[in-house]
């Protein structure tokens, strides 16, 4: 398998002590698995403009495109990540923040249907379930097929040790991880992640091209496999999740002809 170990942290801190351990455990029980690092500190990511580019053209246009496509491309050639972070103020740190913002756009086009996840993140104390879900829920927004969690309280600054507990924790969840992504399976999305999936796919009608604000998600949505279907095409879905994937395709599809978002031409 080949395995992408993220840095969202800052530092080779607390977390990155976690992600080793996980990345050791699943060589172990995989020894033909491949891991490839990147810190996102190193890539000087400059923050988001907010020029909105990426939701109107498409993210090619993107000012800080060459890093974005590298992280993009890495993810994309990944059978599964180790998402590492710190929680900073009970949330992803910053830097994590600010890749976050740069992918927001997948939150209407989502992309990465095939990528499973093994969120990691450590705290002093308080916030790190809340971190882990606040990313969980993106990365399953974006089209992550399956998130695992461990949020950890190191209760220490720099100098955290990991417990035989959290060791054990550790073992487990590389091996049930190691598991999923090797059986490729592709588990069926959630109810919390049809809802927004078919908003989108509703309301993007709004934006095809020859409207009057026709955006790159109107674009995405047009394709006729995935304008017909209640989930990426990839993906099983059971026939009571497809209603109620397509109610909230209806409610989207009304909403977009009583708002529409109007940009600066
Ligand atoms: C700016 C900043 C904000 C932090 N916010 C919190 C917090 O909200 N709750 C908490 O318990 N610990 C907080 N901490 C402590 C870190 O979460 C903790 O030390 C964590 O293990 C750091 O991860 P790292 O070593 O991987 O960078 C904060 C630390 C910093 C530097």
């Amino acid at each position: 398998m080949r395995y992408l170990v993220f840095n969202g942290s800052p530092r080779k801190g607390n977390t990155w002590k976690l992600v080793k351990l996980i990345q050791e455990e699943l060589q172990e029980i995989s020894p033909e698995s491949t891991f490839e690092e990147i810190q996102l500190v190193d890539l000087e990511l400059p923050f988001c403009t907010g020029c909105s580019l990426c939701f109107r053209k498409g993210h090619e246009y993107c000012p800080h495109h060459k890093i974005m496509k590298k992280i993009i491309d890495k993810i994309d050639e990944s059978d599964g990540m180790i998402f590492a972070m710190a929680t900073f103020n009970m949330q992803p740190n910053a830097l994590t923040k600010n890749l976050i913002d740069h992918l927001c756009f997948m939150l209407h086009r989502p992309h990465f249907f095939k990528n499973k996840a093994i969120v990691v993140t450590t705290t002093g104390g308080v916030g790190s379930k809340s971190a882990v879900n606040y990313l969980t829920g993106w990365l399953k927004g974006i089209g992550f097929n399956h998130c695992c969690k461990l949020p950890i309280a190191s209760y220490s600054w720099d100098n955290y040790t990991i417990n035989k507990k959290t060791k054990i924790k550790c073992k487990k969840l590389a091996d049930k991880f190691n598991k999923d992504v090797s059986s490729k399976k592709m588990h069926t999305p959630t109810f919390a992640v049809l809802i927004p999936y078919n908003l989108f796919r509703g309301m993007s009608l709004g934006y095809v091209k020859g409207t009057e604000y026709e955006t790159q998600d109107g674009a995405y949505w047009v394709d006729p496999l995935r304008s017909k279907s209640t989930y990426d095409p990839l993906i099983n879905v059971p026939f009571y999740k497809k209603v109620f994937g397509d109610a909230f395709y209806v409610i989207g599809k009304a909403a977009s002809k009583f708002t529409t978002i109007t940009y600066k031409k």
